[in-house]
């Protein structure tokens, strides 16, 4: 019998995968058991609601596609009021995805959300490309000092486990994400999306109506599992691996680099159910590999 429990943080959870932040709502649940899942991430949830960016917000790209949601969203009350009496009926566990514009709003959010008993954990999104961070030009995960200054300031407000998300659109992965584990974080995400842009040639503008958007998909799983193996090195607590994950194959990569779980975006909107495939397909690889628990294929790559 093979075991595909993982722990991130104190959470522990009977497999390692999970649907990305902002690519899978509930409304899933009409087509496949979300509760085979390790955990269920919520979208991202801001302090105030936003109502987002203009549209055309998705476009389809070689490998990959773009999107420029813009964290569209009712904010923190709004959520706690609607959205958690429909995720209380889940029986895995809830992790919620929080984005501010400063230190003071985070911990608004941490404090907020730490009161929800159903909630296990909460991802902290430092690096969404599609919005504009208060007064700052740069994404949070883009800078050492401020990635250090917002996980101290959730570290402070809350006794969930902290997962800080990071951004691919850096110099060096390394030095972010040792900011945040020295700042109490106690898992990295990554990588989130890369800023791009696609370009109509007849009206000769932007196809997005943010003119960027977020990169994500098959196009970016080389680099994701670079940047995952690189962090894994370089910190001694769990990252989970997102970026073009599209089947059982992609999961077993990034785990081998380091992973102790995985998360996919793109592959929901190809099919539906893709996350299920994946348990089955690590599970079947495990079997056949005969390795008995999940870390023995953490950080097995042979190098
Ligand atoms: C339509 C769309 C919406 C997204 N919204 C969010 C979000 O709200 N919060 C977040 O942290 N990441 C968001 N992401 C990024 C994904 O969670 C993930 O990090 C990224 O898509 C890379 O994974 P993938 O290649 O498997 O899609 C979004 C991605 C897409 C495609």
């Amino acid at each position: 019998m093979v075991s595909l429990e993982t722990r991130i943080g104190k959470l522990k959870l009977k497999n390692p995968v999970m649907a990305a932040s902002g690519t899978f709502g509930t409304e899933y649940g009409e087509l496949i058991d979300i509760n085979k899942l390790g955990a269920y991430i919520a979208k991202t949830i801001t302090l105030n609601a936003r109502i987002g960016n203009p549209p055309p917000r998705v476009c389809e790209t070689p490998s990959g596609m773009l999107n420029s949601i813009g964290l569209e969203n009712g904010g923190l009350d709004d959520f706690i009021k609607n959205k958690i009496p429909g995720l209380k009926k889940l029986k895995i566990p809830l992790i919620v995805s929080i984005a501010g514009d400063d230190a003071g709003e985070f911990k608004r959010l941490a404090r907020g959300l730490s009161k929800v008993k159903k909630i296990s954990a909460l991802e902290v999104n430092l690096s969404c490309p599609n919005v504009k961070h208060g007064k700052r030009n740069f994404l949070i995960a883009q800078d050492e000092e401020a990635t250090y200054e917002i996980i101290e300031a959730v570290r402070a407000s809350t006794a969930l486990t902290i997962i800080a998300k990071l951004s691919p659109n850096v110099t060096d992965i390394k030095k972010i994400a040792k900011a945040a584990e020295k700042a109490g974080a106690d898992a990295l995400s990554l990588i989130n999306t890369f800023v791009g842009m696609a370009v109509d040639i007849d009206t000769k503008g932007p196809i997005l109506g943010n003119v960027t958007g977020g990169l994500s998909g098959p196009a970016i799983k080389p680099v994701a599992l670079c940047m995952v193996r690189e962090t894994y090195k370089s910190t001694r607590i769990p990252v989970i691996g997102i970026g073009g994950i599209m089947d059982y194959k992609d999961a077993v990569e990034f785990m081998l680099c380091g992973a102790s779980a995985v998360q996919m975006g793109t592959a929901n909107f190809v099919d539906p159910s893709a996350s299920i495939g994946i348990i089955d397909g690590i599970k079947k690889y495990m079997t056949k590999n005969k390795i008995e628990e999940i870390r023995g294929l953490i950080g097995a790559l042979k190098t």
